[in-house]
Parts: C-alpha cells; sequence; structure tokens
C-alpha cells in the first residue's frame, strides 16, 4: 500500500534519531553485565575478525600526523580490488572512489549534497524501499526532506513490486531514491534488472539512486554492480566496517560519476576518516583469501540456525546476507528475556516488524550458545507464544 510522502517542516534531530543495533554499556550496568561475558548478535559484521595484517598496520600509524585527507593510499587499493579482466581491467578510476568515517557518513553526505540545496528547483524529496535501514530516512530528515516509502510486509517475501516502485518514482519525481541491497532487515537480494528499473525511472526524473551494498560481501556469488556507476546517476555504498569486523574504527566507500563524487566530497569535513582506520582497510584488502573465508563462515551458521531455529517452531526467512530475520511473535519481550542471558538480537520493532528479530551472524560455537539460549527461554513462562 503506497505511503504518502510526508514533509516535516520542523525536524526535531534529538526525537528523531534512527534506532541501532549494537550494545550500550548502560543498559549493560543495568543488567549488571560486563561487556565480556556478552554476545553481540544484534549488529551484523563479519564473524571472523579481523584480517591479518590490520593490527601490525595500525601500529605503524603516526598518531601525532594528521590523517590524509583524501585517503589516497586506500582509494588506490580499493580501486586494484575492485578490478575486473574485462570489464575494469584498471580498476576503478580514483576519482570516482570516496572514503567515509563508515558508509553511514556518506548517506549523510548525500542528504546534505541533494536535498538540503536543491538545485536548478529540483524537488526535495526521497523515496525509500521500505522497511529498510532508518539512517536514510533520518540523514533524509535532518535535510528538511519530504520522505516517501514504498512499503513491503511478509506476505510478498519481502519483495518490493518494481513495477509499481518505479511508476512512483516517475510520478513523485524525488531527488534521492534509497535502495538496500541485500536488504537490511529482510535480507531480499535484488537482481540487476530490478535494480536498473528504479535507476531508468530515477533518471527520467534527474534523480539520483543511491544502492547501500553494505552486506553486498556476504552474498553468495552476486552480480558485478559496479558498472552501474557508468550510468552517471547511480551511487554504491560500500562497508568496509561490515566486511573486515572494523566497526570500532568506521569505514566505507562511494563508487559513483567524478561529478558526484567531487560534490559529495565537498561536504566532507577534513580528516574525518582517521590514520588507523586508512591503515586498517589498506592492509585488509591485501588479505585477499578473507572474505572467501568470512562467506564460508556466514553460510555454515546460516544453515545451523536455519536448521536448529527451525526445529523449535520458529519461521526462519532465507536472506542473502550476513544476518537472517526471524518471525517469534513478540520481538521486544524476546529481545529483552535474551539480553537479561547475555545474548543481543535486534527487535525490529523500529523497522515496523514488531514480530521479527534480526540475528546477526556470529561463529558457530556462539550461534550454539544463542540456540541453547532461545530454547531454554521457549520453555520459560516468561516468554510469550511463538507467533503462528
Ligand atoms: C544497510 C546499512 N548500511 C550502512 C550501515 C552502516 O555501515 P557503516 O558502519 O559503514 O557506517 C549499516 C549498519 O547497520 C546498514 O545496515
Amino acid at each position: 500500500m503506497a505511503e504518502p510522502a510526508q514533509h516535516i517542516s520542523n525536524p526535531d534531530p534529538a526525537a528523531d534519531r534512527p534506532v541501532h543495533g549494537g550494545i550500550k554499556p548502560t543498559e549493560l550496568r543495568a543488567l549488571g553485565l560486563r561487556p565480556e561475558d556478552v554476545l553481540d548478535f544484534s549488529a551484523s559484521v563479519s564473524p571472523i575478525g579481523q584480517p591479518s595484517g590490520v593490527w601490525e598496520a595500525m601500529r605503524n600509524v603516526d598518531l601525532s600526523a594528521y590523517p590524509d585527507p583524501q585517503c589516497l593510499e586506500l582509494r588506490e587499493a580499493l580501486s586494484r580490488s575492485l578490478t575486473h579482466p574485462e570489464l575494469r581491467p584498471h580498476g576503478v578510476p580514483l576519482d570516482r572512489i570516496l572514503v567515509g568515517n563508515g558508509s553511514t557518513e556518506i548517506i549523510h553526505l548525500l542528504a546534505r549534497a541533494y536535498l538540503s540545496n536543491p538545485l536548478d528547483g529540483a524537488a526535495n524529496s526521497v523515496f525509500l524501499l521500505t522497511p529498510t535501514y532508518g539512517e536514510y530516512q533520518g540523514a533524509c530528515r535532518l535535510a528538511g526532506a519530504a520522505v516517501s516509502c514504498c512499503d513491503v510486509q511478509e506476505g510478498s517475501a519481502f519483495r518490493w513490486d518494481m513495477e509499481d516502485a518505479a511508476q512512483r518514482i516517475r510520478q513523485e519525481q524525488p531527488s534521492l531514491v534509497f535502495v538496500c541491497n541485500p536488504n537490511n532487515p529482510t535480507g531480499v537480494f535484488l537482481q540487476r534488472e530490478e535494480v536498473e528499473a528504479l535507476a531508468d525511472a530515477s533518471a527520467r526524473v534527474g534523480g539520483l539512486l543511491v544502492v547501500d551494498e553494505a552486506y553486498l560481501s556476504f552474498v553468495d556469488e552476486p552480480w558485478d554492480s559496479v558498472s552501474l556507476v557508468d550510468r552517471g546517476n547511480v551511487v554504491l555504498l560500500r562497508s568496509m566496517t561490515k566486511d573486515y569486523a572494523l566497526t570500532g574504527l568506521r569505514l566505507g566507500y562511494s563508487l559513483a560519476s567524478e561529478e558526484i563524487t567531487r560534490r559529495l566530497a565537498s561536504f566532507q569535513p577534513d580528516w574525518s576518516v582517521n590514520g588507523l582506520a586508512q591503515a586498517a582497510g589498506v592492509a585488509a584488502l591485501a588479505d585477499t583469501a578473507y572474505l572467501p573465508r568470512a562467506r564460508q563462515a556466514v553460510e555454515q551458521a546460516k544453515g545451523y540456525l536455519t536448521e536448529q531455529l527451525g526445529k523449535q517452531g520458529f519461521t526462519v526467512y532465507p536472506s542473502a546476507a550476513n544476518f537472517l530475520p526471524v518471525r517469534v511473535g513478540d520481538a521486544t519481550s524476546w529481545r529483552d528475556n535474551l539480553a537479561r542471558k547475555g545474548i543481543f538480537v535486534r527487535d525490529c520493532t523500529s523497522f515496523g516488524l514488531p514480530e521479527y528479530i534480526r540475528i546477526g551472524i556470529r561463529s558457530l560455537a556462539d550461534c550454539q550458545r544463542l540456540v541453547e539460549a532461545v530454547e531454554s527461554l521457549s520453555h520459560s513462562p516468561a516468554q510469550g507464544p511463538l507467533a503462528d
């Protein structure tokens, strides 16, 4: 069902911040838990720790020097890592790559660059394919934009009607369209033609399509999306935070035309990507065996969780990413009861899915602890019944 665009004339940033996974020290203290005693399944990052060489590279960083504001070495390493023998024998041109303090910084740069100062009278509105990552809406509202959502629910296996979405883009003429592929929290992975339909519709109305590929590295045999950048109105977002478990450092990048990249860079504060993160990123990319290993670990743990939670009567949705959406009934109560046991999962209520939790994939041993905790709660009177 189409939701009308909402215009937020006086956004209150404090009241309207997006909800995220991750563990907050205030909650741990309230629960009487120590950080070393808990397992965090609420954020979805690589389950195999950091690539070899990352710690050594960080030890060699001169902390008394400013980092390179242009992240030259890291962009060179990214360019090389995106080389394709036929499609991109020379990698991606450096002036198409922008590094950010996490891909989240680039989401905010996009909102500020393309929504706060509409050029040539362009409509100051944004179109989101939802349910999805809350930061798009948060950033766009801060920029004062009207937000329009194309929402899907469980009945269609969380797959959007792309013809309807494209038609609405042509009608509503948003400056920006955000789609997350694979999508957080549903795990739905769109094929090239589906993303191209959104890019075509956006191009027709002079808008940009932002494809957030934060979880792409965990997809088994994905299609090559980098060539979409040649269209001139597509921005790809990638997260090295997630790829290489660099969550505490913050690292992400965008791939876009030279013009878009220049515009985004002009809104970015100098030195926003610190020297440790840049060095870690270069070292991570040098470990070319890492991502295949991470994917294998994710596949194994996903298979295990799907089977074990399925046996306990839960509906586990197939997901192309390194997390699983699980239908539990009362998600908030499951999340809170698991947290008391030191196991943190993501309650999907803030995504508009109050019957779902999202489980970020961790090691097999950690997943076994999760399954045991869920099983013991299933037999506890404190926990409500499963959803039908
Ligand atoms: C879809 C999506 N994009 C981006 C991010 C943030 O990634 P980063 O750590 O690179 O800012 C997240 C984090 O949960 C996410 O789910």
